[in-house]
């Protein structure tokens, strides 16, 4: 890991995930959580303020990045939340099968280099009526932002710590065999149409 990604990459995110238009999104979607929760790809604890604490059982957050979940872990402090923190890979979670209520992943599938394995894994470890709550960025609809999407792909992904901005998300989670039941969508405001395609919603095992 070169000291670009390990020093100022992890601030960067703590920061550029932090704006009011993100903050707001997870305020949709993490109060929804319940149970035994997964957050996959916990990052900096950004989602952990959000969570409606008396409807969580237990939870988890899972990360590659120590540096991340060192700050994850003060945000728990902080918030006076019991998390249990792995720092593994999503393609890899060393947890049992049929476990979890929620697995939620936010602004996170957009980096996971193998994303068909790692959905093959969330859907191993949930329960089956557990659902997966997600908020992500990802492909436009629009055919000239997607374009633009696409030239500018490989530079932004080398600055950010290999997030893509050319996922069209639902797609990939409904072809690992998880069914989207709930789907939202809109621009993020104030933020630049190219990184700011939001999708949101829930994907289950069964309809
Ligand atoms: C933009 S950050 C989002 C963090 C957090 N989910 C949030 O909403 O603020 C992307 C996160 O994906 C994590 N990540 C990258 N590759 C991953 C993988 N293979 N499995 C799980 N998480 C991964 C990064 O370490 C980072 O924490």
């Amino acid at each position: 890991m070169n000291l670009y990604d390990k020093y100022v990459l992890p601030h960067l995110l703590n920061c550029s995930c932090n704006t009011k238009p993100f903050v707001l999104q997870r305020e949709k979607v993490i109060p929804l959580a319940k149970g035994k929760v997964l957050e996959v790809g916990i990052g900096s604890g950004l989602n952990l303020p959000f969570y409606e604490k008396g409807n969580i059982e237990e939870i988890w957050g899972l990360d590659p990045s120590e540096e991340l979940l060192l700050m994850a872990k003060k945000k728990a402090k902080t918030e006076h939340m019991d998390v249990q923190f792995l720092n593994a890979s999503a393609e890899s979670i060393e947890l049992d099968d049929n476990f979890f209520d929620t697995v939620i992943v936010t602004y996170t599938m957009c980096t996971i280099s193998n994303l068909n394995q790692a959905l093959s894994e969330m859907k191993r470890v949930m329960k089956t009526d557990g659902r997966l709550i997600f908020c992500e960025h990802g492909a436009s609809p629009e055919q000239e932002v997607f374009t633009w999407q696409n030239r500018m792909n490989n530079v932004w992904s080398k600055i950010s710590g290999g997030c893509n901005i050319n996922k069209d998300i639902p797609s990939i989670i409904e072809s690992s065999g998880l069914v989207v039941s709930q789907l939202e969508t809109m621009y993020l405001p104030k933020t630049p149409k190219m990184l700011g395609y939001n999708y949101w919603g829930f994907a289950v095992l069964n309809d």
